[in-house]
C-alpha cells in the first residue's frame, strides 16, 4: 500500500467533522473523509473550541492507522498541512510547532486534532484558516489565514492540495520509511535549538529542543539529561 483510498462526504453544517467522521467510520469500516462548510461546535486541543467560520476548511479523515505509530501520523499530518500552506503562500515563513501546529509568520494558521473512533480508527481533524481568522485568540499568539497572507483560493482548492500532499507523504512513509518525513519536519521546526517549555498533564518540561526521533518523539536536553517526549504541548512564549 502506498496511498489510502478515501470516500468523501460533504455537509453544509455539522457540530464537528470529527464526530461525523467517527460515526461514519464505525458504520462503513473503511477510510473516508468528512468536509463541512461550517461547524457549530468545532473542537481544538486541550479542551479548546475551534472557531469555525464559513470559508475556512474543516475536514476529518478516518483511517485504521496501520503502518505508522500515533506520533508518526501526528507529525506527518503537520508536514502535509505545512506543505499545503507553503503551496499557496510560497513567500511566507512557515514553521511546524511540535507535533503538528502550523504557524505562518508566527501566527497559528491551522490546527489538527487526533481522536479515536469507537471502532479504533484514527480521526484526523484538520482546520485551516483559508479566508479568515479569529481576531482574538486565547493562546499566546495571533491567528493567521491564507487570505491575509495574500493567497486567492478557497476551502475546496486547499483541500485538494492537502490530499495530494498527504498521499505523497504516505507513499514516502510506506514505500521508504519515516526518515524523509522526519527530515522535512526538522527543516521546518519551530524553535529547534532553542529553549522551550512543554506542558504535560502533571508537569512542565523545560529544555533545549534538539530534534525528533524516528518514532516522532520530541528530543529535549534538560538539566536531567536527554528526554524523549511522546505527548505534550510546546508553550508559546507568552503562555
Ligand atoms: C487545535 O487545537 O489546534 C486543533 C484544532 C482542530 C480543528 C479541526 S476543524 C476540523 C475538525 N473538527 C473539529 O471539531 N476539530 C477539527
Amino acid at each position: 500500500m502506498t496511498s489510502i483510498s478515501f470516500q468523501r462526504f460533504d455537509f453544509d453544517e455539522l457540530d464537528s467533522t470529527n464526530n461525523k467522521a467517527a460515526d461514519l467510520a464505525c458504520l462503513f469500516q473503511k477510510p473516508l473523509f468528512v468536509v463541512a462548510k461550517r461547524q457549530t461546535n468545532g473542537r481544538g486541543r486541550r479542551g479548546r473550541s475551534w472557531a469555525s467560520l464559513e470559508g475556512n476548511l474543516f475536514v476529518s479523515f478516518a483511517f485504521d492507522g496501520a503502518g505508522l505509530s500515533a506520533g508518526q501520523w501526528s507529525v506527518l499530518s503537520g508536514v502535509a498541512v505545512m506543505q499545503t500552506v507553503r503551496h499557496f503562500c510560497p513567500e511566507a515563513d512557515v514553521q511546524i510547532k511540535w507535533p503538528n501546529d502550523v504557524l505562518a509568520f508566527g501566527g497559528k494558521i491551522s490546527g489538527i486534532l487526533f481522536e479515536r473512533a469507537d471502532n479504533g480508527f484514527w480521526i484526523m481533524g484538520i482546520g485551516i484558516n483559508v479566508t479568515c481568522h479569529p481576531q482574538e485568540t486565547t493562546i499566546g499568539y495571533h491567528a493567521e489565514s491564507l487570505a491575509h497572507l495574500g493567497a486567492k483560493t478557497d476551502a475546496n482548492e486547499v483541500l485538494s492540495v492537502l490530499i495530494q500532499k498527504f498521499q505523497a507523504l504516505l507513499s514516502v512513509a510506506f514505500a521508504e520509511s519515516f526518515e524523509p518525513i522526519r527530515q522535512v519536519w526538522l527543516d521546518n521546526a519551530y524553535h529547534l535549538g532553542q529553549n522551550i517549555k512543554i506542558k504535560q498533564e502533571k508537569q512542565i518540561v523545560e529544555g533545549t529542543l534538539i530534534g525528533l526521533d524516528l518514532e516522532a518523539n520530541l528530543l529535549i536536553r534538560t538539566s536531567k539529561g536527554l528526554e524523549r517526549l511522546n505527548y505534550g504541548d510546546i508553550l508559546y512564549e507568552k503562555e
